[in-house]
């Protein structure tokens, strides 16, 4: 994939700040060529939304409370599609996603989480790291397929666990390095400058 003139959707469910970090790295250069085109969240009151609404993003409200997970997506993706989106940017957006949806953007969805996977998978990674005593913590930006926080990895970012910390700080230590995280990944994406080989993401030099 080229960089020039790419187009991000941007998939949340509540306070947005991963969203909010893109969005600042790319006005200030740090994603060459990208644009958000569109912000989509399922819970209307989601503080990421209105920070969008409040940054002028186009944005889109697609309720999921009480709906089939296949049709609710058919909707997300056909907001995508008409927004002429290339990479579909997982922000805090806490539902899975149909094997439809997924296999619509083969390679083009983009997740963060807060844990160095494959360890803690799934809700409150971060507590769940604390618990089991981990001396070391992180975040990972990795590709979605159809299973929960499994995609192949393209970066992590670790920080220590400290003795004085608690889940709570853990977490608030981990969200810093989200926010470097995921700007980064999505550039490199973007660059084109990667080979998937099995499991493994791997930079290569386009010449
Ligand atoms: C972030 O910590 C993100 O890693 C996590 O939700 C938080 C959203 O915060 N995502 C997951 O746990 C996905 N499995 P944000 O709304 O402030 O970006």
């Amino acid at each position: 994939m080229s960089s020039t003139g790419k187009k991000l959707g941007v998939l949340l469910s509540g306070r947005g700040s991963n969203f909010l970090a893109i969005a600042s790295s790319i006005r200030d250069g740090g994603v060459p060529g990208a644009e958000i085109a569109v912000v989509i969240a399922n819970v209307p009151d989601a503080p990421g939304l209105q920070a969008a609404r409040e940054l002028g993003l186009t944005t889109a409200l697609f309720e999921s409370k009480g709906r089939k997970r296949a049709e609710h997506d058919a909707d997300v993706a056909a907001c995508l599609r008409e927004h002429g989106v290339d990479l579909v940017i997982l922000a805090g957006y806490m539902r899975l996603l149909s094997p439809e949806f997924v296999q619509a953007f083969p390679d083009r969805i983009l997740n963060i989480h807060p844990s160095l996977l494959p360890a803690f998978t799934g809700l409150d990674a971060q507590q769940q790291a604390f618990d089991y005593g981990c001396k070391v913590a992180g975040c990972t930006v990795h590709f979605v397929d159809e299973h929960l926080d499994h995609g192949t990895i393209i970066l992590q970012r670790t920080i220590p666990v400290l003795d004085a910390d608690d889940g709570h700080s853990l977490a608030e230590r981990i969200l810093v390095e989200e926010h470097i995280a995921y700007s980064e990944a999505i550039a490199r994406v973007l660059s084109g400058e990667y080979a998937i080989e099995g499991r493994r993401y791997v930079r290569v030099r386009l010449s």
